[in-house]
């Protein structure tokens, strides 16, 4: 399947140059497509490239709901899974947690690969330009009236006029970097530990995700269908991926799983192994001027709440009825607003995440008064009707704060 148009005819001028072709900077192309206004997304790497990242996929009905007003909901109604529930696991034993019946909300699992496809094709399918293997790129005149981006492709140098820059580029991208540092500031939390993850073509060892806090450390057993497993253990910040077997890894994975889930555990080879670092961080504000940071280019939450995707495509919503009610009503309160509303729904879910993180992890400086707190968390939030109501609220995904534009 194409999942790009062949080199566009590089367009010198666009109302929206988006910097990222991942799922905020598609979803964002997307949503402004539908709109009717133009935009260029400007992407660094190829395709296939964005293609081959492994991510989460736990969506909220935020996002749920985002995807289908983009009008790529169709595989995701067919192929994604609805879970009203998780489990945790510690003590030996597993509790599940009803999300729907606390809540009246479930999550859709659905990988983020396969929405980040669904988001091509449907670009690709608007003839809507994306300039891939974008090399050397930078923004310009962000705090004035008309930024542009400069940037190399096939050997030339090009520039993209502009009336805004959406900065979709992820935690390592040029847009947040692009900003003085006396303009934002930043907070940060840098975890002691790393996931180690498994992808393998496995029956999942339960209908729902698992996640287990052990002594030895965190686990979450989760997937990508019924005949794709997704696996996680908690290691040490400084291990690599290449000191772990996959022998290795199921045995400290059942280690740290109850008893009747190690048992039902199915093993067999990986498909794709790599850790990921642990951090929670926020950009303030996260709009300079023309410029408005989205998604990862602005913060970043441990994965333990399930919230990056989620945070990003709600970044997106307000962004895009911002513009779409200032392209289409000429009024900019949204845009100008933006800022504040994403940041209000950015802390509760960095507050969450790094919740989650605390209870289920082990901390390599945590004294056993603190391991004791962690039990008696546990115990509470499973013992009462009112915790478990909180968690599940937070995992499903608190209210969308937008406005829909009158005209979208
Ligand atoms: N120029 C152009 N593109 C860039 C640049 C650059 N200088 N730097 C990075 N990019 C591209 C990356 O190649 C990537 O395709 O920007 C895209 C950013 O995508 P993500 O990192 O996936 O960020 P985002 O779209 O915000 O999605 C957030 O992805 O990382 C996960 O857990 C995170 O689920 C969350 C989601
Ligand atoms: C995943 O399936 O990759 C996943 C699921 C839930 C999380 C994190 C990752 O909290």
């Amino acid at each position: 399947m194409a999942i790009a148009n062949p080199d566009p005819a590089l367009p010198t001028s666009t109302r929206v140059a988006i910097i990222g072709a991942g799922p905020a900077g598609l979803l964002l192309g997307q949503l402004l497509t539908v709109a009717g206004i133009d935009n260029v997304i400007i992407e660094q790497r190829s395709p296939e490239y964005v293609l081959g990242r492994i991510r989460a996929g736990i969506l909220e009905s935020v996002t749920v709901d985002a995807l289908t007003r983009a009008g790529v909901s169709a595989r995701l109604r067919e192929r994604g899974l609805v879970h009203h529930g998780i489990e945790l696991s510690y003590g030996g034993a597993r509790r599940r947690i009803d999300l729907h019946a606390l809540t009246g909300r479930s999550v859709t699992v659905y990988g983020q690969t396969d929405v980040t496809r669904d988001l091509m094709q449907a670009r690709m399918d608007a003839g809507m330009p994306t300039v891939y293997e974008a090399q050397d790129v930078s923004l310009h005149d962000f705090d004035g009236d008309r930024p542009a981006v400069r940037y190399r492709h096939g050997g030339a140098d090009h520039t993209l006029l502009c009336d805004y820059i959406a900065g979709c580029d992820g935690f390592h991208g040029v847009s947040r970097a692009s900003v003085p540092d006396s303009a934002k500031r930043i907070f940060e939390r840098v975890y002691p530990f790393g996931w180690l993850g498994v992808l393998a073509d496995t029956p999942p060892v339960s209908d729902e995700l698992i996640y287990a806090s052990h002594a030895r450390g965190f686990a979450l057993c989760s997937m990508r269908s019924m005949t794709r497993s997704r696996y996680y253990v908690q290691v040490p910040s400084d291990e690599s991926a290449g000191e772990w077997s996959d022998a290795r890894f199921w045995d400290e994975l059942r280690s740290r799983l109850d008893p009747e889930a190690a048992e039902r555990l199915v093993t067999g080879p990986s498909i794709e192994k790599s850790i990921a670092p642990l951090r929670s961080f926020v950009c303030e504000p996260m709009r300079f001027g023309r410029l408005f940071l989205a998604g990862d280019a602005a913060h970043i939450v441990p994965p333990t709440g399930a919230k990056g995707l989620n945070l990003a495509v709600s970044d997106v919503l307000h962004l895009a009825d911002g513009l779409i009610c200032r392209y289409h009503e000429g009024d900019t309160r949204e845009l100008d607003a933006y800022s504040e509303k994403c940041l209000r729904r950015v802390w509760r879910a960095e507050r969450f995440s790094w919740w989650m993180t605390s209870l289920l992890h082990r901390f390599p400086d945590a004294d056993d008064f603190g391991h004791r707190i962690q039990q008696a968390e546990l115990d509470y939030l499973l013992g009462s009707e009112a915790a478990s109501r909180s968690l599940a609220e937070n995992y499903t995904g608190l209210p969308y704060e937008g406005r829909a534009p009158v005209a979208a």
